[in-house]
């Protein structure tokens, strides 16, 4: 039997968009696999009275299973209470493939959803968005399309170089599909590498600094589609310090870079009113597992390493939520 994410607490993005693109703010959008992440991301949104964006990917739901994923978001509405602080909680799917995929979340209590055509041809994509929009919306679930492809892999995908979305093709697309928010590539890309050290250039302190996202394209993007939500994907900092303690507890990541938190601040205060973290989550996890399992080597207890992992993590996004996308005290 279908279950509306109105039964279960949930909001679409509606409202928050409005807001956020009203305010000069971004939502944060975090995915979650697993229970830790899922109580850092609520603890650290509802601390900083942030409306938050839990995202599933098709990944998290053949890693940690679709039907416990959903029913941990079930609880996130109750739990949040729990705290303390009634924050908005959208439940999102992260880079939808199919049109069936879309429609077994929205029957499932998505309140959004995100079909990504970027990689088809044009006309494809937006059949294909338009279709999900057409669903979505008989359920008042919003819907996030993508124009241009981010580099880097995305849904399995490898994509070598950018290919930047085109200002021209962004009211076409918008009226045609009837998206509620638009995610576009004007520089980013998934993952902790986002740039080579070749694309860098070094700065007084030596430290490499990469090339500045488009926001030229993303100015264009805005003239087409005044006040129009805007999503940025790839948009983990990757924070220098986390990677320092990961390779000095055995860990080997070499040249991660991330963009430059200032740079997201910026596009926070335009039309970006989504943007998308995962990395600097999975690094901070990382780092403190790494650490407790070097300093506590007798430790077995997961609780023990999870547990930390998860205070970091929720120090990091109370960070994003407070200095970064500027959410805090926007629920
Ligand atoms: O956009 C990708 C997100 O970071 C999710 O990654 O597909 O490995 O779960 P994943
Ligand atoms: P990062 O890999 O930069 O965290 O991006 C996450 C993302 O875009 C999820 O859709
Ligand atoms: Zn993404």
């Amino acid at each position: 039997m279908a279950v509306s994410y109105k039964e279960l607490g949930l909001v679409n993005t509606k409202k928050l968009f409005a807001g956020a693109v009203a305010g000069g703010y971004a939502i944060p959008a975090y995915n979650f696999n697993n229970l830790e992440q899922m109580q850092a991301i609520l603890q650290a949104c509802v601390e900083t009275k942030s409306p938050v964006i839990l995202q599933v990917s098709s990944g998290a739901r053949k890693y940690a299973n679709a039907t416990l994923l959903r029913n941990m978001a079930k609880g996130a509405t109750e739990y949040v209470k729990e705290l303390g602080y009634d924050i908005p909680v959208v439940l999102h799917l992260d880079h939808g493939d199919t049109f069936e995929l879309c429609k077994d979340c929205i029957d499932n209590g998505f309140s959004s959803v995100m079909i990504d055509g970027s990689h088809l041809p044009y006309e494809e994509n937006v059949a294909l968005t338009k279709k999900v929009v057409e669903y979505a919306h008989a359920h008042d679930v919003s819907v996030e399309g993508e124009l241009g492809v981010l580099a880097g892999i995305e849904d399995d995908v490898a994509a070598e170089h950018h290919t930047y979305t085109s200002p021209d093709e962004v009211i076409d697309f918008v009226s045609r599909t009837g998206v509620d928010s638009l995610a576009i590539s004007i520089g980013t890309s998934h993952g902790a590498n986002k740039f080579t050290p070749e694309q860098c250039i070094r700065d007084a302190n030596g430290i490499l600094v990469p090339p500045p996202l488009r926001f030229d394209i993303l100015e264009e993007i805005e003239k087409r589609i005044p006040g129009f939500p805007i999503v940025l994907h790839g948009s983990s900092s990757v924070p220098q310090d986390q990677v320092a303690i990961i390779n000095q507890y055995g860990g080997k990541l070499k040249d991660a870079i991330g963009i430059p938190e200032e740079q997201l601040r910026k596009a926070a205060k335009s039309a970006v009113c989504k943007i998308n973290i995962d990395s600097d989550g999975r690094l901070a996890m990382t780092a403190a597992i790494r650490k407790t399992f070097a300093e506590k080597p007798g430790e077995f207890d997961p609780r023990k390493y999870l547990g930390p992992a998860r205070d970091s993590l929720k120090e990091i996004y109370k960070h994003k939520n407070e200095n970064v996308l500027g959410s805090a005290g926007k629920a």
